[in-house]
């Protein structure tokens, strides 16, 4: 939706008192719900208000790392002019549209995060030494005009003040023009549309520095926080006939209050539902004698998210079979970090997991051939029935971070200090799967970490958050308030 341009096509016939509908309506379409402004309004609405505080702000704190960034892609593309678009508000229906949220190369490369303006564009103009990078955005619109009174899109009576371009200019570190003076030109190249610079900025993202460490580390102070208001409110979970919505809210309140929003839908799934790798429906029931699989990630004021799944048994304690699939996807994930070093291939963390999860369920008999024949390159992959997923992902301002870089430098790449990805294995029996006993069927497991590689090895930024079964089953009977009625 964009009502841009259409802010002074006011019809100033006296009529009824303009409502607070009154301009909210998408350019050329009816106009059954617009109320004209009468005369009286039109007469006095510019005038009467203070001149705008001309706040010129300190440059943020991640301006010189955007720099640095900046100075890369600059060095990589000489001669050439780029454009790096912020992207533009999405329709969900009607008039009404998805929260903004920027391209991850466009925050990555300004800094401009949670507030960055729609349609922004970031421009490299090449010079003799290098490139004129300039951040073009829609700029406030003067009280003269008609925008900040009559737009629902982009006027300050709707959605609030824009800031000046000094004053981003100072945020950021960047020379700021209006959008209305961009241009753009056929042999502009453009992110996502242009394959070499596309991979070039998600390349570049694959070692992260201390600013985005710090970020992550945050991240999931608060996703940690969230998952403790989940065990906190197992009983209200368990109450309610759509457990798994309440699940959702619980972590989303977190997520809101503490940090910006989630970086991905949250998977709250309850007792099979948990073998839907991305159960996002959430609108089962949370069943004692079940476990409930939660994958969430809290994304932060600047964009970086966690990435984090927790198993936990209903009741508070797992079943005998239930700590024997669990108790199994731990090992995978402890060999999987076991296996993560620098210098190490991104593949060989996968590759460890899988030997666990390729021996147990062949010891198991669900197999129908040994663990090492299932784990032949060729002819194998009998395990990968229970575990279809890969057991690792690059983790940063997306949540599956740098996925537009090449093959050998991101699963057959080498480990590096600096780069954050998750370990995530899991083992899922579906309800209907006649190849493993029936107690099994109907469970899926999954344990996440984030993982950041350093000089001396990787290190678990989630290592806090309960992992083990029995400290699972301490973290409920620990937080969870008022008893869980386990018989039913
Ligand atoms: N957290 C969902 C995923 O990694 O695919
Ligand atoms: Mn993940």
């Amino acid at each position: 939706m964009s009502t841009a341009g259409d802010t002074d096509t006011i019809d100033a016939t006296p009529a009824e008192p303009a409502s607070t509908e009154a301009a909210a309506k998408p350019a050329g379409t009816s106009t059954n719900r617009r109320q004209p402004f009468p005369k009286g309004f039109l007469d006095s609405i510019s005038t009467g208000w203070a001149e705008h505080p001309d706040t010129v702000p300190a440059a943020r704190e991640q301006a010189p790392y955007a720099a640095a960034r900046r100075a890369a892609v600059s060095a990589a593309f000489a001669g050439k002019r780029l454009v790096v678009p912020a992207g533009s508000l999405a329709t969900r229906s009607n008039d009404t549209d998805y929260p903004f949220r920027a391209h991850s190369a466009f925050a990555h490369l300004t800094g401009w995060a949670n507030d960055a303006e729609p349609d922004s564009v970031l421009v490299f103009q090449p010079t003799a030494d290098g490139h004129d990078v300039t951040l073009y955005f829609r700029e406030r619109a003067d009280r003269t005009t008609s925008e900040f009174y009559s737009d629902a899109t982009i006027g300050e009576f709707w959605i609030g003040p824009r800031p000046p371009l000094a004053s981003v200019a100072a945020d950021l570190g960047i020379a700021t023009a209006h959008i209305d003076t961009f241009d753009s030109f056929d042999d502009d190249i453009v992110v996502d549309e242009d394959d070499e610079l596309t991979r070039f900025v998600s390349e570049l993202r694959l070692v992260k520095d201390d600013y985005e460490i710090a970020q992550l580390r945050l991240a999931v102070e608060v996703t940690a926080k969230g998952f403790d208001d989940i065990v906190a409110e197992l009983p209200r979970i368990i109450e309610h006939p759509r457990g798994e919505r309440v699940v959702e809210g619980v972590f989303h309140q977190r997520a809101r209050s503490d940090g910006n929003w989630e970086g991905y839908d949250t998977i709250a799934a309850s007792g099979p539902h948990a073998c839907y790798l991305h159960w996002t429906r959430n609108d089962g029931p949370v069943v004692p004698g079940d476990l409930i699989l939660i994958d969430a990630g809290a994304e932060v004021d600047s964009l970086y998210t966690a990435d984090i799944t927790r198993t936990l048994p209903v009741s508070g304690t797992f079943s005998e079979v239930q700590r024997r699939v669990y108790e199994t996807v731990r090992e995978a994930a402890d060999a999987a970090f076991a296996a993560a070093r620098p210098g190490v291939k991104f593949r060989a963390v996968h590759e460890a997991a899988m030997q666990v999860i390729a021996l147990r369920t062949a010891e198991w008999g669900f197999l129908p051939v040994t663990a090492e024949e299932a784990l032949d390159a060729d002819d194998g992959g009998q395990h990968r029935r229970y575990m279809v997923h890969g057991t690792s992902h690059h983790l940063g301002l997306d949540v599956h971070d740098c996925a537009q870089a090449r093959r050998d430098m991101y699963y057959d790449g080498l480990l590096e200090p600096g780069m954050v990805f998750t370990i995530e294995p899991g083992l899922y029996f579906q309800i209907d799967d006649l190849t493993v006993p029936e107690e099994y069927r109907g469970i899926g497991v999954r344990i996440e970490d984030d993982i950041l590689m350093t000089d001396a090895g990787a290190v678990s930024l989630t290592g806090d958050i309960p992992r083990t079964a029995d400290e699972v089953e301490a973290w409920i009977a620990r937080l969870r308030t008022g008893p869980a009625d386990a018989s039913r």
